[in-house]
């Protein structure tokens, strides 16, 4: 038996809740593996954080994070917060000589990020970002097939990631639309997943060119809400949006290999499309989140009048699907992707392997966030290399 991880959870929201489902999952599909311990779990108060504790069964609870990053028995600080918050609590974690599992986008701006990266290696802590959809089996057999040369030299990538979710004008204001508290809108917060994902697949993005664009200038106050799916009162004051709801940008990959990504939250119909083309000069492929468990891949070499897109199913063959089960096409579900990102948290804590994607690479999804947002400021190409 592996050495048990013992986790301290700083928010109970949306991804806090997740990621208490992963621990409890963790010894269930990765059996022989290091185990997670849900030990202390933080909230904005006592009294939340203990209502949380109990129902994700964590052994204890506090109303100061702090607290939490302090604590002896806590090996692995888990930052769950709105995003104005992970560098504080990164930062101090890091200095208590805890390893850090923080939400995406990593930071508010590059040059916060980068201070979170040079800090955590100084320490010699591990790091890892939430950036969930590299952990899909579908995304880990799509980077096997292009590292082992499958698609040939890689020509384009065309990434989106567009929900509707935000769509509606009369959903609430919550923190996500306020610049001191989210950061950038759209792109930082959908836009990092899929250049997350172009920076796994391709690598370092060079430079871009882009715009961004706020079409719903003010949403509604409602009390205590806290976002999705929430409704205000007709007669609600309204509150400035203070980012931008979608961003399309242009892109010259260091490889060579060009690309464009869009981002929107008001994209009506798309619910999940976090999706992507990748073209190379001997195949293609094709996947979109919304049909998680398929890759749709394309061979050059395929015979004459049999050519096309063929769909495969995840199967046992695919990264860690076996885990799950012993026949393909079962499927995954989001909160399965966060299972794996928590095992790998783990095992590379308790065997002191490398992590991926870490500090380092959460930062270089901010610098492209910021690149394209002084581009569509300064309506020119921004080299990455800038911010
Ligand atoms: N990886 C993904 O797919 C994904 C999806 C959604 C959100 N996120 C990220 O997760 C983070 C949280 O988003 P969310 O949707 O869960 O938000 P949320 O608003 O649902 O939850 C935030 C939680 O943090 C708590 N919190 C706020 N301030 C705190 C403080 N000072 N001390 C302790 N707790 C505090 C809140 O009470 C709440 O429990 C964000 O960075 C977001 O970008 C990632």
């Amino acid at each position: 038996m592996k050495q048990d991880v013992r986790i301290g959870l700083i928010g109970t929201g949306f991804m806090g809740r997740s990621h208490a489902m992963a621990y409890h999952a963790v010894p269930f599909i990765f059996p022989a593996a290091a185990r997670p311990v849900p030990e202390l779990v933080a909230d904005v108060s006592e009294e939340a954080a203990r209502a949380a504790a109990e129902a994700t069964g964590f052994r204890r609870a506090t109303g100061d994070w702090r607290e939490l990053v302090r604590d002896p028995a806590v090996d692995v600080v888990d930052i769950t917060t709105p995003n104005s918050l992970h560098k504080e609590m990164a930062l101090a974690a890091i200095a208590a000589g805890k390893h850090v599992y923080c939400e995406k986008p990593l930071a508010l701006t590059a040059t916060d990020a980068l201070e979170m990266t040079q800090a955590a290696e100084a320490a010699g802590v591990k790091t890892l970002v939430g950036f969930n959809f590299l952990k899909n089996p579908a995304a880990g057999m799509i980077k096997r097939i292009i590292d082992d040369g499958g698609l040939g030299d890689i020509v384009h990538f065309r990434g989106a990631f567009d929900q509707d979710a935000l769509a509606d004008p009369s959903a609430p204001f919550s923190w996500r639309f306020e610049r001191a508290v989210a950061g950038a809108g759209a792109l930082g917060d959908l836009g990092a997943h899929i250049i997350s994902l172009a920076q796994y697949l391709i690598g370092d993005i060079d430079e871009v060119s882009g715009q961004i664009n706020t079409r719903i200038t003010e949403r509604p106050v409602a009390g205590g809400a806290a976002g999705y799916g929430d409704k205000a009162a007709p007669d609600a004051p309204m509150r400035a949006v203070e980012n931008e709801d979608e961003a399309q940008f242009i892109m010259r990959f260091a490889s060579g290999a060009t690309g464009t990504i869009e981002t929107s939250r008001i994209a009506t119909g798309r619910k999940l499309w976090l999706s992507y083309e990748i073209t190379g000069t001997a195949g293609a492929v094709f996947f979109t989140q919304e049909r998680m468990n398929e890759i749709k891949l394309y061979r050059a070499d395929d015979p004459a009048g049999q050519q096309g897109f063929r769909t495969i199913l995840t199967g046992p063959a695919h990264p860690h699907y076996a885990n799950y089960f012993p026949i393909p096409g079962m499927g995954l579900g989001y909160n399965d992707q966060k299972v794996i990102e928590a095992h790998e948290l783990i095992e590379a804590i308790a065997g002191d392997g490398p992590l991926y994607p870490d500090f380092r690479a959460g930062w270089k999804t901010c610098r492209v966030v910021d690149a394209v947002l002084r581009s569509a400021e300064e309506r020119r190409w921004v080299r990455v290399g800038e911010v």
